[in-house]
């Protein structure tokens, strides 16, 4: 563990060190900058289901480098048995979320990888799955630049904009999905601001999401979740931008809970409500989606915080992580190959089968 401050506005939450994986430990922001080490993929899948790391993208590439650490300790020279070790991996990582689809689309590819070139020596499948952990984390930050530059015109000059959880550097390898969309109009020289929601019970909105604005200078204003129709209804918010866990092959959007209140009020109050999302988060096996696994986390996370006992003892709870926006309410899907309207049956079937 090191407690080292991060050095420079560009925010990357998972960084190399001595041929070490680090972390920076999501759980304890804003008020503790700690990076843990990582060496094994158990203590990869242990860090992705505590939420250590979290975000869609970002829990894909953790579950890559996982793939890769465990890789690097399978002690066999039967490429057929590193596979089947392999895919013991993958499965304990697998176990590790359920909804971001990104973890699914990162196993696949990497156990795609090993399936594909087992005439290879296991000595180059394990430098292979290096090397493909690796790109998957150095292409996401490109995707999210791309993203942010498909998506950047949606945004006007002085534009006031909600976003809901945290779906910036911090939920990604760098730069951000939603939040990189408003990187790249600021870099474009608008002056944009910003409204986060707190996103309880978790609270990503008021520790992750106002933390990172706050240290790249872009202004935000954090309120409690259930501000935001008043403030749309006094003409406070100008659009909606959000990121995406999985989004189905009608275009319905699985994002941290509350994300459907959001949608459900921006359409009351005719305001714009965008997704961004690179196309490893579309699920075209989903038709719609109902059929998106939700997560439900531990009621104490709505009981307490911390240690602060908020609700009466014994109390019956429910802790949904994440609902789903039907397609109807989202105005907009910004990726890294386009921004997708209207039909997005066709349109996000079209972008995905091409690349
Ligand atoms: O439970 P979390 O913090 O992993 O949920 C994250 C979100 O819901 C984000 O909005 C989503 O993953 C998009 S991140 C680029």
């Amino acid at each position: 563990m090191s407690t080292c401050p991060i050095d420079s506005r560009v925010i990357r939450p998972i960084r190399f060190i001595a041929g070490q994986c680090q972390m920076l430990d999501q759980r304890l922001l804003p008020a503790e900058e700690v990076w843990n080490s990582y060496k094994t993929y158990q203590e990869i899948a242990e860090a992705i289901r505590t939420m250590v790391v979290r975000g869609a993208p970002a829990i894909g590439v953790a579950a890559a480098i996982g793939v890769w650490f465990g890789a690097r300790d399978i002690e066999t020279e039967s490429s057929w048995d590193f596979y089947q070790e392999l895919e013991k991996i993958c499965a304990v990582l697998l176990a590790t979320r359920p909804t971001a689809v990104n973890l699914f689309w990162a196993l696949e590819r990497m156990k795609h990888f090993a399936q594909s070139n087992l005439d290879r020596s296991v000595v180059e499948l394990k430098i292979g799955l290096e090397y493909e952990a690796l790109a998957i984390t150095q292409e996401d930050e490109k995707i999210n630049q791309q993203m942010g530059r498909n998506g950047e015109s949606l945004l006007v000059d002085g534009a006031r904009v909600l976003t809901h959880c945290n779906a910036g550097a911090l939920a990604t390898a760098g730069y951000g999905t939603a939040l990189g969309v408003i990187r790249a109009a600021v870099e474009a020289g608008k002056k944009i601001s910003v409204i986060a929601d707190e996103t309880r019970p978790f609270l990503q909105g008021a520790r992750l999401t106002a933390w990172e604005l706050q240290k790249d200078n872009i202004p935000v204003t954090l309120i409690c979740d259930n501000m935001a129709g008043y403030l749309m209804s006094k003409g406070d918010i100008d659009c909606v931008i959000v990121g995406a866990d999985r989004i189905a092959a009608n275009g319905d959007v699985a994002n941290k809970i509350g994300t459907y209140t959001v949608a459900v009020l921006a359409k009351e109050h005719n305001i714009p409500f965008y997704v961004a999302a690179p196309i490893s988060t579309i699920d075209l096996s989903l038709s719609d989606g109902s059929l998106i696994p939700i997560e439900e986390r531990d009621g104490r996370e709505i009981t307490h915080i911390k240690d602060i006992q908020l609700a009466p003892e014994g109390i019956s709870v429910r802790n949904p992580a994440f609902d789903v926006t039907p397609h109807r309410l989202v105005t907009a899907i910004i990726t890294e190959h386009g921004v997708v309207k209207g039909d997005y049956l066709t349109g996000l079937n079209k972008i995905v089968k091409q690349h």
